[in-house]
């Protein structure tokens, strides 16, 4: 990275590299902005930056995958608006840095990434974290403030309403672990997976279907309407997090609405279960509560599509694998797969080929390694 940093800015002094990972979710898909529970894992699919300081007072960023190169002069930064562009993450990270009163020097910053993008697997958070840690350069900042202003970044400036889950799991990834993220408290406890007997698999379905930020934000309000109808019986509820199926049952409200809170409910306490079936090492259930969750977003969240019920069908009538489901925000993506080691290469040659020959898509299939969470290379 040193030496494809030189050749794109020239000779530096004093380069630094700063790594944060992409994830995937394990369980607990949507709940995050109704402050309810999820379990994301930090993977070895990461973003680099590299970077070092530059006299001009200017900001440099240039992306590998792009191949091109942006700047700002720091002193716009503060006034920068959304581009509607890659750069949106990186200037985004750097408005909101500036407006936390922590100054920000020129500096040139070069991003490679080897997260797919548009898969679920929240390439946008890895590069808001590995940004702000490279535009901290080694500053201190408590790492529930980083996953913060990250998530800032994404909601005030690149304009998606998300949640916390990506910028968190990236900051407190860990190795061996899956990450039981309590999105009201906003504290976590570490879940390792039952070392032995499963692995963990994605199948990348290539598709991403346009719908997916308009949809986003639809269900973020779709939730809102929710909270708002039950805690009119029920004033103790104050999010999906507090609200149980018998309140959600015993108000009146139109189904769309009701099927959306209901996805939240139940997945809230599929979290539960799940962490306490890997606990058990019981990975036969873990494996139905994988698909409990992917039926739940098909028919009450209705952010699945064609492409990936095909994906999790054909995962879940191959011979040793637990369960499926769709991992992200939706419309598109990654599946997530728990399979036992045997059968490993009969799971990657037969959902390869049925989906081939059913979309004509070759679909990457990787493992997801519990990583660590982000930090200077
Ligand atoms: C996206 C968002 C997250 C979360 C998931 C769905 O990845 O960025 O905050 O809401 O979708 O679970």
């Amino acid at each position: 990275m040193i030496e494809a940093f030189e050749e794109i800015f020239g000779r530096a002094a004093g380069i630094r590299i700063f790594r944060a990972p992409g994830r995937v979710n394990l369980i607990g898909e949507h709940t995050d902005y109704n402050l309810g529970f999820v379990l994301p894992v930090a993977l070895d699919l990461a973003t680099w930056v590299a970077s070092a300081p530059s006299p001009d007072n200017h900001l440099y960023v240039h992306s590998e995958d792009r191949n091109e190169t942006w700047d700002w002069p720091v002193a716009e930064i503060a006034e920068l608006k959304r581009a509607g562009h890659w750069t949106d993450y990186v200037a985004g990270v750097a408005h909101q840095i500036v407006h936390a009163g922590i100054p920000l020097e020129g500096r040139k910053l070069l991003i490679r990434s080897t997260v797919p993008v548009g898969a679920g697997l929240s390439s946008s958070a890895a590069i808001e974290v590995s940004t702000a840690l490279a535009l901290l350069n080694g500053r201190h900042m408590e790492p529930l403030e980083l996953a913060k202003l990250c998530q800032r970044a994404e909601r005030e400036f690149v304009g998606v309403p998300s949640g916390i889950m990506d910028q968190y799991v990236s900051v407190f990834g860990r190795a061996n672990a899956a990450v039981l993220i309590d999105c009201r408290s906003l504290e976590h406890e570490y879940v390792e997976l039952p070392a032995a007997g499963v692995e963990i698999w994605a199948v990348n379905s290539m598709v991403k279907h346009a719908l997916g930020q308009s949809a986003y934000r639809e269900r973020v309000e779709q939730c809102a309407i929710a909270v708002d109808a039950i805690s009119r019986r029920f004033p103790e509820v104050t999010s999906l997090r507090d609200a149980t199926l018998q309140q959600l049952e015993s108000t009146p409200l139109p189904s769309v609405i009701l099927r959306r809170a209901r996805h939240v409910i139940t997945e809230n306490a599929r979290v539960k279960l799940f962490v306490g079936a890997a606990r058990r090492r019981d990975l036969s259930r873990m494996g139905e509560l994988f698909l409990e969750s992917h039926v739940s977003m098909q028919h009450d969240y209705e952010i699945s599509c064609e492409e990936i019920d095909f994906l999790v069908q054909s995962a879940i009538g191959i011979e040793g694998v637990y369960g499926a489901r769709m991992t992200g925000g939706g419309f598109g993506g990654c599946t997530v797969n728990l399979v036992r080691p045997d059968a490993v290469k009969r799971f990657r040659e037969q959902i390869v080929a049925g989906y081939r020959e059913r979309f004509g898509i070759q679909a990457p299939v990787f493992r997801c390694i519990p990583s660590a969470g982000a930090g200077e290379v």
